[in-house]
């Protein structure tokens, strides 16, 4: 409707923030392999947030060497430059202009009350909250909008967000005239729902007080395997599927189905009169196998930077064919008068 081309495929739009040194196995099966398995369907775009990253407290090094990490896991998880555009959002400075133009169509009150800005600047108190990590949903809307995205996919976490941004896409199309596609989140499935191997009523997150639980793509498959040995699991011996009797069996389970690809009742039949240990090693060898794999595409990914550099260049511009007329519409219909040139 607000593009022109009429026969484009839906495009889908998602970024992981680069704010650990390695993602996990929830970020994997919740964000890159559904991301991976919606390229060819969709126009899909996918990026790192790297001015989301410093709404936080942040080191600049770690800040970049994070930034390549995030890519490498990415594109080692099957996201393949050639069918999608991948980017860095600094590269497309057309991000924060258009961000800058929700900030003034969003109420003070209202970006207040977003549930992850509550939660994280009560962490710190009101002082230490900087002004950016009240305008992340703002700039958000901006990565999402300034490319017409038709689907987001996002954890629950982020859905209030996309939220927003839907509003904000009707507010400027109301006040201003048609012009910005309104997104649906697409929440991923909850059979990729992963949880803490140590306290599986817990999700799987890089910020859970401990790693034991958490299966990072960057652990060694020795790692792994020891993760899983000694995960928290139920009183009983039987394997069966009861997320609420025996969390810890069924996240096991879960994950199994979720590598294998196999229905979780057909795991159960297969253990069918063996105990806890006997999917514990299994599923630590399927594991560290995966693992294993993952590793080596990421370290050679990661050897060659220039190659990053080059695939980031060919993603953003290909990225601002899109972002520049959209925000050169916006400007137009905000009432900019236009630069000659
Ligand atoms: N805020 C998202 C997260 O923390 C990351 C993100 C930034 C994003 N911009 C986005 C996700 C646009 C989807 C679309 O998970």
């Amino acid at each position: 409707m607000s593009d022109a081309s009429p026969a484009r495929r839906p495009r889908v739009l998602s970024g992981a923030q680069p704010t650990a040194d390695s993602y996990h196995l929830g970020n994997y099966f919740g964000a890159f392999r559904q991301w991976a398995a919606m390229q060819d369907e969709f126009e899909a775009f996918y990026f790192i947030p790297d001015l989301h990253a410093i709404t936080v407290d942040y080191d600049p090094a770690l800040l970049r060497e994070r930034t390549y990490i995030a890519a490498a896991q990415m594109l080692a998880a099957g996201v393949d430059p050639e069918r999608s555009i991948v980017f860095v959002q600094s590269h497309v400075p057309e991000h924060a202009q258009l961000a800058w133009v929700f900030n003034c169509l969003t109420g003070f009150g209202e970006a207040s009350r977003m549930t992850q800005f509550k939660d994280k600047s009560a962490t710190g108190g009101a002082d230490k909250a900087s002004v950016g990590l009240l305008t992340y949903p703002m700039l958000m809307a901006a990565d999402i909008l300034i490319y017409q995205a038709d689907k987001v996919p996002v954890g629950e976490d982020q859905r209030q967000h996309v939220e927003l941004t839907r509003n904000l896409a009707q507010r400027f199309n109301h006040r201003f005239g048609e012009t910005f596609t309104v997104p649906e989140a697409h929440i991923v499935k909850a059979t990729a729902k992963i949880y803490d191997l140590q306290d599986p009523t817990r999700k799987m997150s890089g910020s859970n007080p401990s790693h034991a639980g958490v299966i990072d793509m960057i652990d060694t498959p020795k790692t792994v395997t020891k993760k899983v040995r000694s995960a928290v699991t139920d009183s009983g011996s039987e394997i069966s599927y009861d997320p609420q009797n025996k969390p810890g069996i069924a996240n096991l389970l879960t994950i199994h189905a979720a590598l294998t690809g196999q229905e979780i009742d057909d795991i159960v039949a297969e253990y069918e009169g063996k105990q806890y240990g006997h999917l514990k090693v299994a599923l630590g060898e399927l594991l560290a196998d995966f693992v294993g794999d993952f590793g080596r595409r990421t370290e050679e990914l990661l050897a060659d930077r220039a190659e990053l550099d080059r695939i980031f260049a060919a993603g953003a511009a290909r990225a601002r064919e899109i972002a520049v007329p959209t925000l050169e519409r916006v400007y137009e219909r905000s009432g900019f008068v236009a630069p000659l040139g």
